[in-house]
């Protein structure tokens, strides 16, 4: 089915000015990017938005990364969007990631690994609506 996903370019990659490069992976793939916004979150919007990790070891250095620059949140469309995203971006740790992924080409370390993808379906939902209104995303 055609679905819809959420995907930001972490900090270390917009640093790097990777974010035309993995665009170019998510489209290559046949994934479209029906919404894209350049934002600097806020401590209070990265905390939220990472809720589920707020008993983790690693939760305040991910806190601190995430807002220590830009980044570029954006909703991606296309046949098994969530999956296909997790494919395209390889394994959470770049040392395990697949030949080919962003993360193996491109992530810095488990932290800095240039891009988020939504985990699930319900929770692409919940992403996308914390960033984008329905009117800001034209498919
Ligand atoms: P992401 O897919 O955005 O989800 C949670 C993020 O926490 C993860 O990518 C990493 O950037 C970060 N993180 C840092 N340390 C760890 C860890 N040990 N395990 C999982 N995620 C981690």
């Amino acid at each position: 089915a055609v679905e819809r996903t959420l995907s930001i370019v972490k900090p270390d990659a917009t640093r790097r000015n990777l974010t035309g490069k993995i665009n170019a992976r998510f489209e290559e793939a046949g994934l479209r990017i029906v919404a894209q916004k350049r934002v600097w979150l806020s401590k209070q919007q990265a905390e939220q938005f990472y809720d589920v990790h707020r008993e983790r070891p690693f939760f305040g250095e991910l806190v601190s990364f995430m807002i220590s620059g830009p980044v570029v949140v954006q909703v991606l469309e296309g046949e098994n969007a969530v999956a296909r995203n997790r494919e395209i971006m390889g394994a959470t740790n770049p040392a395990n990631a697949a030949a080919g992924t962003i993360r193996k080409d491109f992530a810095e370390s488990i932290e800095a690994n240039s891009v988020h993808g939504s985990d699930s379906l319900d929770n692409a939902k919940i992403e996308i609506a914390y960033f984008f209104a329905g009117t800001e995303i034209v498919g």
